[in-house]
């Protein structure tokens, strides 16, 4: 499936085509500190440029990192505020992605986010639809249930209208209702903080994914760290049910 060698390198490194970062531990990064939580989400905001940047260096097709979770609306309101403020202050500045002709894609429900949110994912989209050096997707307000949920309404509604037949309902025409639609699966899904869980994070798409777990919190998450988890990727024998 979606792998690829890295153009130019004489190692025989394998690259993951498409790699899922589950951005998590930004709150105890900040406490081990003494600090607000909202200053390690800060903080992981700007690891997320570095890393998405430091992939494409490694030639890294399609990125996908879980910011916010249907599930995170729980948590107290100013920590959702300060989270919300920060995608809006960071969409204001989208010029280093620019300039590396990256494409910025957003998958999530965005019915429940500010207009003014709305409208600077929509512009960073629209700026950026024809950038090809790698598509970085950003998961906002995501949940792989909720999603999946999306795809049975969209079918069942053409089922309705007799556009569809009950038989026609295939993976096929389940992925291509869901956000991910244009994206391959991904290959490896990376989760510092020490968690091994996927938090509902790319449960569709990651149905043969590889998984790379750290005990390092995502603002100290390195460069080095991400060749790491490319390395041991790269070292997995996949198989998709074959031998
Ligand atoms: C991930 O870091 C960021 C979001 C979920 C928005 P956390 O805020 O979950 O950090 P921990 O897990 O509490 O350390
Ligand atoms: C997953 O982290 C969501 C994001 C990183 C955006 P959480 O911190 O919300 O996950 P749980 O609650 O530990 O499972
Ligand atoms: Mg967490």
């Amino acid at each position: 499936m979606a792998v690829s060698s890295k153009k130019g390198d004489k190692s025989d490194i394998l690259v993951p085509a498409h790699i899922g970062v589950i951005m998590d531990g930004n709150g105890r990064w900040a406490k081990k500190r003494l600090f607000p939580r909202k200053f390690g989400h800060r903080e992981g905001a700007k690891t997320f440029k570095k890393i998405a940047l430091a992939g494409k260096e490694m030639g890294v097709k399609y990125m996908t990192f879980y910011a916010f979770s249907t599930e995170n609306w729980k948590r107290p309101k100013d920590e959702v505020d300060a989270i919300m403020k920060l995608f809006e202050d960071y969409l204001d500045d989208v010029s280093s992605f620019e300039k590396e002709n990256i494409r910025l894609i957003f998958i999530g429900d965005r019915s429940r986010l500010s207009q003014n949110l709305r409208d600077k994912m929509k512009h960073a989209e629209d700026i950026s639809r024809d950038f090809d050096s790698m598509t970085v997707i950003l998961a906002v307000n995501y949940g792989g249930q909720s999603e999946i949920c999306k795809s049975v309404r969209e079918i069942a509604k053409m089922i309705k209208n007799d556009e569809l037949d009950i038989d026609d309902i295939d993976e096929k025409l389940i992925e291509d209702n869901l956000y991910t639609r244009d994206i391959p699966p991904v290959d490896l899904i990376i989760r510092p903080s020490g968690e091994m869980r996927l938090s509902n994070f790319l449960i569709w798409q990651s149905a043969y994914a590889e998984y790379y777990f750290t005990d390092i919190l995502w603002p100290d998450f390195k460069e080095k760290d991400l060749a790491d988890a490319i390395k041991a990727f790269s070292d997995r024998s996949r198989r998709f049910g074959g031998i």
